[in-house]
């Protein structure tokens, strides 16, 4: 184990945010604080992990669970999902969780090698099996969450200590049309957009940050990861096509928060795959001034705010999936993209921290 992962008592205090006093009143008043693991000459010593999850049980400081949504296909969900994951884990030293909802799997193989995801899909340690367990529960269940979650995931220094996955199957396609069907058999008791939030309930607190790669659609599985989430982020490429979704997802969305009675706010638009050219530069202007065209028009919802850092088109994402890229530090994985994403995690990590206090 590395330094990196022990504290002591007074890095303790830092991190908490409270005086080395405070750290030894804790340890003397409350049973299930953390065991130091060892005893060095400066005095005790604890895992940094265990530390970290039980201050922010203690302080009761809420999960953020952001959704990552566009109707449209290949407008940067994915990248963006996994970067924000990433630095968030890295960077910002969050404890993460990126929930691939989406078949196409392309989160998934971003964090983890082909090999081991064959591996967990082999052994029914993915989405799909939750949801075809709910689709047959006749059968003993098989999902089980604590090890479906791959830990220490990411191309990024092989493996980013405080980043889980839980992984997607191209075996969703085959069952998430028959999902919303859940709630309409008599032999199935589950509610078909609880299905995910009871999946993962008893790990949640784990986490400062659940993000959620949604699929180019509105259907039950992404209902499912909009059921538990605490907002929701819209990736676009600055273009016509790209953005015409956007009001209907905002709509959908405020409805969909309507019904269960909980509110899932529009952190904002990030533009991404950002080129120089008249037409992106046109429409992040429209975006920046919130004029996007249906907003105004329908006049009810206002267009959610866009990010100000916008992600640039760049050769090193584009060859993310090459093979002899060096996809193991940061700068190699986004390359010019690099800068924007940290900067977008900021701000995202800005909007969802200063809510509450
Ligand atoms: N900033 C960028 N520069 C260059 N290429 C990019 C950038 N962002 C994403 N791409 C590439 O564009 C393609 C689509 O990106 P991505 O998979 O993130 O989109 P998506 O919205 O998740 O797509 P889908 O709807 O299929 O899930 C990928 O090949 C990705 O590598
Ligand atoms: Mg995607």
């Amino acid at each position: 184990m590395s330094t990196d992962n022990l504290l002591g008592i007074a890095e303790i205090a830092d991190l908490a945010g409270v005086t080395k006093q405070a750290v030894s009143n804790w340890r003397m008043r409350y049973d299930d604080f953390p065991r130091p693991i060892q005893k060095l000459q400066s005095g005790p010593v604890w895992e940094r992990e265990k530390v970290e999850v039980w201050v922010k049980s203690f302080k009761g400081e809420e999960t953020h669970v952001l959704s990552f949504i566009n109707l449209k296909g290949g407008v940067g969900k994915t990248t963006t999902a996994v970067a924000v994951a990433e630095i968030l884990a890295q960077e910002e030293r969050k404890h993460v969780l990126l929930v691939d909802l989406d078949p196409q799997t392309n989160a998934t193989v971003n964090l983890i090698s082909e090999d081991q995801w064959a591996g967990m899909d082999k052994d029914g340690r993915t989405i799909a099996q939750l949801f075809e367990d709910r689709l047959n529960p006749h059968n003993s269940p098989k999902f089980d969450v604590e090890k479906a979650i791959a830990r220490r995931v990411s191309t990024i220094n092989d493996g980013i200590a405080r980043l889980d996955l839980l992984p997607s199957s191209i075996r969703l396609i085959d069952l998430q049309d028959r999902i919303p069907m859940i709630a309409l058999s008599g032999n199935y008791t589950a509610n078909p957009l609880e299905i995910l939030r009871s999946a993962i309930q008893p790990v949640i607190d784990r986490y400062d940050y659940i993000l959620i790669d949604c699929p180019p659609s509105l259907g039950t599985v992404t209902k499912n990861g909009l059921r538990i989430s605490t907002g929701y982020v819209i990736p676009t490429i600055p273009d016509i096509v790209s953005t015409w979704g956007i009001y209907q997802i905002v709509d959908n969305v405020a409805r969909f928060a309507q019904d269960i009675g909980l509110p899932i706010p529009p952190l904002g638009i990030v533009a991404t795959k950002v080129q120089v050219n008249n037409l992106h530069a046109r429409i992040i202007a429209d975006l920046k001034a919130k004029r996007l065209g249906r907003f105004n028009e329908a006049g009810v919802l206002s267009q959610p705010p866009l990010f100000s850092n916008e992600i640039p088109q760049t050769v090193a994402v584009a060859r993310g999936a090459d093979v002899d890229a060096d996809i193991r530090t940061f700068k190699g994985k986004y390359g010019n993209a690099y800068d924007a994403l940290r900067g977008l995690t900021q701000e995202i990590k800005q909007l969802c921290e200063k809510k509450k206090h």
